[in-house]
Order: structure tokens, then sequence, then C-alpha cells
């Protein structure tokens, strides 16, 4: 499906079908309010009504808002996706709500059909949006940068939906190298020899029962004069099955989607790297599958990690915190940078905390904190703040350890998980670094706002939005 903006008034553009937004109170105004009556359409928020016989579609919307327009926008298409029109038409509401129209058509109308033998033939070939009221050139900049955000992410999701015997950790690796190769971008990979003389123990120790060998995954886009350095860390289990701390068989089903940090980081370098944005930025990713054997790891293993620090492991299923605590060493010492952001569906915690929609936030900077959840508002994405606090913190005492990779007690255990990062977070670094745990926003099996089954491709949106404003 094409999508194009053009400056033309619509009335001017030769489309199957027109499509016109409508609130409730611009319905009593239309001169087809009549007829829309008789239809029983009431603008209500995401309410459509064909006038099949005038080639016109109307989508109700509460208001010209960002969120109710992508709302809207969504229902229209997946209506014009069961149709049999092959273009339509509409006109640009506002310049603030168009970013939110290219997402509710290209985040909505995404599908992932590549495990079907004969996906459902879609006859919508082209979306037209038509402005010529507005300053063109402001629009065209806005429709570019959100179409390469959006593509960004459904490149992400596409990677997130990948099945597990597909996308393993070294075929991550191989699909990153492609991404690096078409943008540009530097790539270097260590396998698990090079991760051995890296002293990465504890990532390495998760993916020991795996045939396949972990991976550490480091990319980045360096323009000429960048304003801000800034690493991206993203927690790649490209499956887990929770290890020896077997997860049930009801709660194993959709672990293909723990690699979502990983893939999240992914679609946010393409999307710098397409924008041309003038930060560097580094994306390290951890690829490890987390299985079962008889090499695996234990509970009750004492690891070292690569920062020296020794983890008494008690839960092998609590695997992502012993992956990202090397990876974040691992990208401290590597880079220096102004913004240390790591993505992780770490913990099931967080989804009972914040609900499945929104990611957790954690770090101990407030001004970050702030950046963030306004870059939430602004992207679409929706972003809760979970705070530390020194007595959650001392739940993660070990008696033979320096830390125990789970806490002893099961509330907060988002929080608990944020902190045992901490641990592994420098000094000097405190202030710079920002956790977020996309464990309930990373993935669905019932479509919400803009995303359908599947991967969402959280993180693109927000991250995006926060470095294009650096
Ligand atoms: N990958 C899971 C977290 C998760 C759960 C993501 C559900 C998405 C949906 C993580 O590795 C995990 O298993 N965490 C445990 C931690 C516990 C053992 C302390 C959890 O959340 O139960
Ligand atoms: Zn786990
Ligand atoms: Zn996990």
């Amino acid at each position: 499906m094409n999508i194009q903006l053009l400056n033309k008034n619509i009335s001017d553009i030769k489309a199957d079908i027109l499509v016109e937004f409508l609130t409730p109170d611009a319905l009593k105004e239309h001169t087809q309010a009549k007829l829309l009556n008789q239809a029983g359409f009431k603008a209500e928020q995401d309410s459509i009504c064909f006038l099949h016989g005038k080639g016109l579609l109307f989508c109700g919307t509460d208001s010209k808002k960002s969120d109710d327009v992508r709302s809207a926008t969504v229902a229209m298409v997946k209506a014009l996706k069961s149709s049999n029109y092959e273009s339509a038409a509409f006109s640009v509401l506002k310049n603030s709500s168009l970013a939110a129209m290219v997402e509710g058509v290209v985040l909505g109308g995404y599908e992932f059909n590549e495990y079907k033998s004969e996906p459902k033939e879609i006859t919508l070939k082209d979306i037209s949006l038509a402005s010529n009221e507005l300053e063109y050139d402001e629009l065209k900049t806005t429709f570019d940068e959100a179409l390469i955000v959006a593509n960004a992410t459904c490149y992400t999701r596409d990677i997130v939906n990948k099945a597990p015997q597909e996308l393993n950790p070294e075929t991550f690796a191989i699909l990153a190298k492609k991404l690096a190769n078409t943008n540009s971008l530097e790539c270097n990979i260590l396998a698990e020899n090079e991760l051995k003389n890296e002293n990465m123990n504890a990532m390495l120790a998760v993916g020991r029962a795996s045939i396949h060998e972990s991976q550490l995954i480091h990319l980045a886009y360096k323009p000429a004069n960048p304003k801000k350095v800034i690493s991206l860390v993203g927690k790649g289990l490209t499956y887990d099955s929770g290890g020896l701390s077997l997860k049930p068989a009801a709660n194993m089903v959709t672990m293909k989607m723990d690699k979502a940090g990983a893939c999240a980081v992914l679609g946010i370098i393409k999307a710098v790297s397409e924008l041309k944005l003038d930060v560097e930025v580094h994306a390290f990713i951890g690829a490890v599958e987390n299985m079962v054997g008889g090499n695996a790891y234990k509970p009750d293993d004492v690891l070292v990690s690569r920062s020296g620090t020794t983890i008494e492991v008690r839960n092998t299923d609590a695997e992502g915190r012993l992956v990202l605590a090397d990876v974040l060493t691992y990208a401290q010492e590597n880079v220096k940078a102004d913004g240390i952001f790591d993505f992780a569906t770490l913990t099931g915690a967080c989804m009972v905390a914040l609900g499945q929609y929104t990611t957790g936030m954690m770090g101990h900077s407030h001004k970050l904190k702030h950046d963030f959840s306004k870059a939430g508002s602004a992207s679409g994405e929706l972003i809760g703040s979970l705070p530390f606090n020194r007595h959650l913190k001392k739940l993660l005492k070990s008696e033979i350890a320096d830390i125990s990779n789970v806490a002893s007690k099961p509330f907060g255990g988002a929080i608990t998980a944020g902190m045992f990062l901490d641990k592994f977070i420098k000094d000097e670094n405190k202030n710079k670094w920002m956790h977020f745990d996309i464990a309930g926003s990373a993935y669905t099996e019932a479509a919400w706002d803009c995303n359908i089954y599947g991967g969402t491709g959280a993180g693109v949106r927000l991250m995006s939005e926060y470095l294009k404003n650096i």
C-alpha cells in the first residue's frame, strides 16, 4: 500500500473514495447530515459510515487531537482494507495531527503474512493525503519524518514476529549486519569465543544450553558533527523458555517476543540514520537463547559478571537482567555516551504495575523522566515512571554473592529488576541512564490503538521523538 502527500485540494484528487473525519459537532453542520443520520452514524470515536453511491467514507472522531485522529485513521484504514476500493484520499486536518494520520495508515494497516500460504488479498493500493491550505513544505517534512519512523516501527514488528526457529542469536546477527550494510552503519559482532575473552560470563551462562551461539551486536551511526552521543542497549532473548526454572506451558507461548528490546533498538537506529539526525547513536544488543539442557546454567550458580560483580542465580527465568548486566557494562566501557537507554521485555511485574499498554520507565534522573514523558505524549506511546527506593534495593541482597538475580519478595518486581540493572551502571553514568521495561507494550494478542496482533514496535516512536528533539 502506497501513501503520499499531495499539494492539492481533495476535490482535485482522483480517488475511488473520499474520506472525511467528523466530530459530532461537525456532523450536525454537514451537507450529508440527513443521509448520515438515516444510516445511524453519530460520529462516535472510531465509528465509520460508507455512502457508497456517493463515493464517501466518514470516520467519527471525538476531536482533532493526535490520539483521537490516529485511532480514527486506524478504523478507516481497516474498513478500506476490507472493501474493494483501490484508492482513497482524505484531507490533512492540521499539521499537528498529520503524523498521527500517517501512523494510523501505516501502523494500523500493517500485516505480518510471512508464514501464511495464502494471505488475504487487499485491493487497496493508494492512499493520498491532500492539503493545499496549510504550509506545504512544513507538512512535507512532518510527513516524510512520520513515514520514516512508522516504517522503522514496522521493521521492528517484522523482526519481533519472526518465529524462534528462524530468528535465533546467529540469524539475528546476520539481520543486523544487513541493516548495517543498507543504512551505512558501522557493525561489530562478537561471537562466543570473543565473548569469553571479553569476560561476558553472565550473558554466556544464559545462552549456554542453546544450540545457537550467543552474539553481542554493536551497530553505530556516526554523523560528521554530532551534538550528542547516545548508547542504546537491547535485550535480545530470541527465545525465553525460562531455562531450568522452566516457564509453565501457557506462559511460554509468545516468548519469541523476548527479543523485542533488541528489535526496538534496531528500529531506532534505522530511523535515526534515515532521518539523518545530528546525534551519534550506538546500538548494543545481547542476542541469546534461554534453553534447558545438561549444560544449562542453574539456580544456585554464582556468575562472575564482566564488571566483576558476582551474581547468585536463584531463578534462571530472570535471565534478561543477566544479559543486560554484561551488555550495559560493555557499552559503558566502549563508548563514552551522554545518554544510555536500555529497552527490555524484562518483567511480567511491569504489566501488573502499569497495565499491558504502558512502558515502564526507571532511572535516577528526573530531567530524563520528564523529557521522556513529553516524548511519550508527543509520539503516542504510553509511558509511566516507576520509582526506585532503598528498601526494595535491599531485597536483592545475596548471602553468598554480591547480588541475587531475583528479589526475596515478589512485590515491586519491575522496580527490583531495574535496581538490579542499576548495580551495573557506573557512578558517573547514573544520571545518564534510563531503563525501559516494554514487557507489556511490545507485544499484543488483541488489537489496540494502531497495534494489531503481534509485535507493536514499542520504543521506536518514543525514542525517535526524543532523539529528534536533542
Ligand atoms: N521475559 C520475561 C518477562 C516477560 C514476561 C516478558 C511476560 C513479557 C511477558 C523475563 O525474562 C522473566 O521471565 N521474568 C520473570 C522474573 C522473575 C523470575 C523474577 C517474571 O517476570 O516472571
Ligand atoms: Zn525469563
Ligand atoms: Zn526474558
